[in-house]
């Protein structure tokens, strides 16, 4: 049986951040963020969106795609950027979307990770389930201390993926290499709202994991790296994508796989699926049948180089047009509001719109509350 994303979607903030303005104020050359990190903007939130409306925006728009609802029977929310530590968030993805409560639902957490230990998850139970439809949600908002280096590689966005048998984008290939390890490279403790990290020590372990991962993929698939048509890696910040994959083929070109992530910033755990997003709306070449190697890394750490065959007629199923100008119709944002929202405030007086028909509206009595915006 093939199994694999038979519908993707992302979304992200309506507010951007230059990072020409960041440079600016924190007194950094502009291209050490351009060129040395290789990012331009990073998506911002006001304190109406957060990680629950962006996965409801995410997933409505996956699930325009699917005719029958009724057939997603679980759910499944990969974060770090949890706001409970009890109460899955896809509850309220769930609600929003009116899908039946016949759902099996819950919260998964491995840094950045996550959404691929949810898809390794979902195949499990499609084989066993043929005739279920898993969705699969990752949604992050990072934030560093101001000030730090990880700051220009802050960002955010949702990734939504419903998984099935037959799937009409890409089949999961049988093949992994896994490598996990006990590392303090970037972590956030329960009491902190800003994630800790130790950059130097986080990239060098990427590249020594994505070493690991390739060699015991070549293995267990008995491929050779000539056998990889494209290739996408988690893109903390672009240039460690670029890095990346000039350690494993010298000659192949990333650019299409990172034309979103440029302009979002890390959004963790949907940050893999963004750059799959992106190549397959962005490369000209018809890409049926060809392989995409996948090269997922948590921190703490979990690493995971798997692939995916493009489904025959895949580009039926993509909404190029919609996602560019998702983020080029943003609006950019002062430094001042920058500001404001990472203490989750906001300008008095000013309305910040949703992305989409969910508004986080406040926290009473310690209950978060959401409402589905009037048009
Ligand atoms: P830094 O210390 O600010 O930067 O930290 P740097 O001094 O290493 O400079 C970065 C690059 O800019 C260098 O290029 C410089 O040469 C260049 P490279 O040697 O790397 O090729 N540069 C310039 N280029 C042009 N003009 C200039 C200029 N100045 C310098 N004027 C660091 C950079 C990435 C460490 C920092 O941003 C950071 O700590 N980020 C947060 C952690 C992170 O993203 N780690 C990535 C791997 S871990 C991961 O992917 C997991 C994660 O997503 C979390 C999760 O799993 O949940 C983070």
């Amino acid at each position: 049986m093939k199994i694999g994303i038979d519908a993707i979607a992302f979304s992200t903030s309506k507010y951007v951040l230059k990072l020409s303005t960041l440079a600016e104020k924190r007194g950094v050359d502009y291209a050490k963020y351009c060129v040395g990190i290789g990012q331009t903007e990073m998506s911002v939130f006001p304190p109406n969106e957060d990680i629950v409306t962006i996965a409801i925006d995410a997933a409505e728009k996956a699930l325009s795609a699917i005719e029958n609802k009724n057939e997603i029977d679980m759910v499944i929310f990969a974060t770090e950027s949890s706001f409970d530590l009890s109460k899955s968030a896809g509850i309220y993805v769930r609600h929003f979307l009116g899908l039946s409560d016949n759902c099996r639902i819950f919260d998964l957490k491995q840094a950045c990770y996550s959404v691929t230990a949810a898809l390794q998850l979902a195949k499990a139970y499609i084989t066993c389930n043929p005739n279920s439809k898993v969705l699969v949600i990752g949604s992050d908002i990072v934030k560093y201390s101001k000030n730090t280096s990880g700051e220009p590689t802050q960002g955010g966005a949702a990734v939504a993926i419903v998984v099935s048998k037959d799937p009409r984008i890409a089949e999961f290939e049988p093949y992994s290499g896994v490598y996990s390890t006990e590392i303090m490279d970037f972590w956030r403790p329960t009491y902190a709202t800003e994630a800790l990290f130790d950059g130097k020590l986080s990239a060098h372990n990427y590249l020594k994991s994505l070493d690991i991962c390739f060699e015991r993929y070549l293995t267990s698939s008995k491929l050779s790296e000539q056998d990889i048509d494209y290739a996408c890696f988690h893109a903390p910040f672009c240039k460690m994508a670029r890095k990346a994959s000039k350690q494993l083929f010298s000659d192949k070109n990333i650019d299409n796989s990172l034309i979103y992530n440029e302009l979002i910033g890390n959004s963790c755990s949907a940050s893999l699926y963004i750059c799959l997003i992106s190549l397959l709306d962005n490369t000209k070449e018809n890409m049926d049948g060809k392989r995409v190697g996948m090269f997922s890394y948590g921190s703490g750490s979990v690493a995971e180089y798997f692939s995916l065959t493009v489904s025959k007629g895949y580009d039926k199923m993509l909404t190029a047009k919609a996602n560019r100008e998702m983020l080029s119709n943003r609006t950019e944002i002062s430094f001042e509001e920058y500001e404001l929202f990472r203490n989750n405030q906001a300008l008095p007086g000013k309305i910040y719109e949703n992305v989409g028909k969910v508004t986080m509206t406040g926290i009473v009595n310690d209950k978060r509350e959401y409402s589905v915006k009037r048009i």
